[in-house]
């Protein structure tokens, strides 16, 4: 049974008076995809992630303590440096999500600065990296408060806390590789928050290559809370979850085994899967646009004539994320200037691999 009491911090008088905490925060990218959700930010079936290592979001919060306690929450948000009104909803009912678990935010105000390094509505989820990165640096703060509690309970928890800003973000945590979602085989995986992958990581995975091509850099079509409410109801989705839950036992095998070509099969299956079920949900949508699936052509033939180890996902847009060995480093990018910029908004693309997780700076 899983335990939201844990993360209730207990309420103290000794608080800092004031501060700043900067951390680092990256995305990550989903092999086994979590598509559905139930409240609170539950998800319908277990996924496991690459965390990335270049796509970030570094945040600074400065705290000040108020004189009187508010009835309200007290903050400003700038983001590149600016003012961020329409940035500010999404903080304010994260706040209020997350009162319960720290009972002394009314007694701050708080300013939040935030910049993202990969480029501004490049059609890049940015809440996984920005909610994660917020999420750590309130932790901080509760660590200055009751620096009793130990250094797993802080992580857990700030996952915890991730996950109700965005539920993706939960995965951003740690590295190289996280599950989120109870899972049978997994040791420890709660639907609460994500996990260390707790299984050896085969050394063909060392290091492994994510190469982002920016196809369509438009607003998205539809955010993920309305796509994950249209599996409510969907008429495939009691097989999609099952079939979630079986990927993820494979894949536990082959992340240990280094068995690359299963790898692929599952990975490039979950996100036609994905997509599939935006494609048959109702009312229905295709996020792929006509170069996504030229490049997914081209990745098909690459991999026919060369052997190479390539192989692509996608996340709920039309851009791609490439996936591939450390090894193969030279010849993909060759391919990918040679054959898939052309592809690319602007011929713009991001070369990333997977990483360990949120930094304290
Ligand atoms: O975290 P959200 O609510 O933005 O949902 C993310 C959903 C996918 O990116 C499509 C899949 C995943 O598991 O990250």
């Amino acid at each position: 049974m899983d335990n939201y009491d844990q993360f209730i911090s207990k309420k103290t008088d000794s608080l800092p008076d004031k501060g700043k905490i900067s951390c680092i925060s990256p995305s990550n990218i989903a092999l086994v995809k979590y598509w559905g959700k139930r409240p609170v930010q539950l998800p319908e079936n277990p996924s496991i992630s690459f965390t990335l290592e270049q796509c970030t979001t570094k945040t600074s919060l400065r705290f000040e303590k108020c004189k009187e306690l508010s009835d309200s929450f007290n903050f400003e948000l700038l983001f590149d440096g600016k003012p961020k009104p329409d940035f500010k909803p999404k903080i304010q009912s994260f706040f209020k999500r997350i009162e319960v678990y720290m009972p002394f935010l009314k007694n701050y105000k708080f300013s939040i600065e935030t910049t993202n390094n990969f480029p501004h509505s490049s059609g890049i989820a940015s809440s996984a990296s920005g909610m994660s990165a917020l999420a750590y640096c309130l932790i901080q703060l509760e660590k200055q408060i009751h620096p009793e509690s130990s250094e797993s309970y802080f992580l857990q928890k700030t996952s915890f806390l991730s996950r109700l800003g965005s539920g993706s973000a939960c995965r951003s945590i740690e590295g190289p590789v996280t599950v989120w979602g109870s899972h049978k085989d997994i040791d420890q995986s709660s639907d609460l928050y994500a996990i260390k992958f707790p299984g050896q990581l085969h050394e063909n995975f060392a290091n492994y290559q994510d190469t982002i091509l920016l196809i369509d850099k438009g607003k998205k079509q539809v955010s993920s809370s309305v796509g994950h409410d249209l599996m409510h109801g969907h008429p495939f989705a009691t097989r999609r979850f099952e079939q979630a839950n079986n990927n993820i036992s494979r894949l536990k095998e082959i992340l240990s085994s280094g068995d690359i070509d299963a790898f692929i099969e599952i990975v490039e299956s979950e996100a036609l899967t994905l997509h599939a079920m935006m494609m048959t949900s109702f009312p229905y949508f295709i996020l792929m646009k006509p170069n996504t699936l030229s490049v997914i052509n081209k990745v098909w033939e690459y991999r026919e004539d060369t052997g190479s180890k390539l192989c692509f996902t996608l996340d709920a847009g039309a851009n791609i994320h490439l996936l591939y060995p450390e090894e193969e480093l030279k010849e993909v990018k060759e391919f990918i200037t040679r054959e898939l910029v052309a592809y690319c908004h602007k011929g713009q693309y991001i070369c990333d691999k997977i990483g360990l997780g949120t930094k304290l700076l």
